[in-house]
């Protein structure tokens, strides 16, 4: 099975490279597509979010990290994936079931996987928000991601 894992990722926090490692062992093939979100504003460059998962996952053989800046449907066609993986944490919002029919309709199935209960509370978002007011992000993202939030780079 070759999946598609799809997300800003802005930045990769330890509950996104939980999903990696847990689809990984399912999938033959798992690429890791690093998409533009057009409703989020952006913390790191496309460029450094690549090399940050390029470099949390270079342990796992059969995982590939893309950038695709165009609808997620072409993304899938190209790599020939079978299926899309999102993870979710408490509930499957609204907005990303709209998604998720538009992609099936487009002729892409997904899958979900839950978050693990320790990661559950932790999103970019959330990492972002503590990040910029000087709190400890420590627990939530590896340490190369907190790191170049407190060097300032990437941005
Ligand atoms: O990590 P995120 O921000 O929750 O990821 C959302 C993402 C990037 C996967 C989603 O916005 C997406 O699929 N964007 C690609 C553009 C697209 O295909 N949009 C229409 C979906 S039917």
């Amino acid at each position: 099975m070759i999946a598609v894992y799809p997300g800003s990722f802005d930045p990769v926090t330890l509950g996104h490279l939980d999903i990696i490692e847990r689809a990984a062992k399912i999938a033959d093939k798992l690429y890791v597509g690093v998409l533009i979100n057009v409703s989020k504003a952006a913390r790191f460059t496309a460029e450094t979010r690549l090399a940050h998962l390029r470099e949390l996952t270079a342990h796992l053989p059969n995982v590939e990290v893309a950038f695709f800046d165009g609808m997620l449907v072409e993304f899938v066609k190209k790599v020939g994936a079978d299926v899309i993986i999102r993870g979710f944490r408490f509930e499957i919002s609204e907005y990303e079931m709209q998604m998720v029919t538009a992609n099936i309709i487009f002729g892409a199935e997904t899958f979900f996987i839950p978050a693990k209960p320790e990661f559950s509370y932790i999103s970019s978002s959330l990492v972002k928000e503590i990040a910029a007011r000087g709190g400890d992000i420590s627990g939530m993202v590896p340490e190369i991601i907190g790191r170049a939030f407190s060097d300032g780079i990437g941005s």
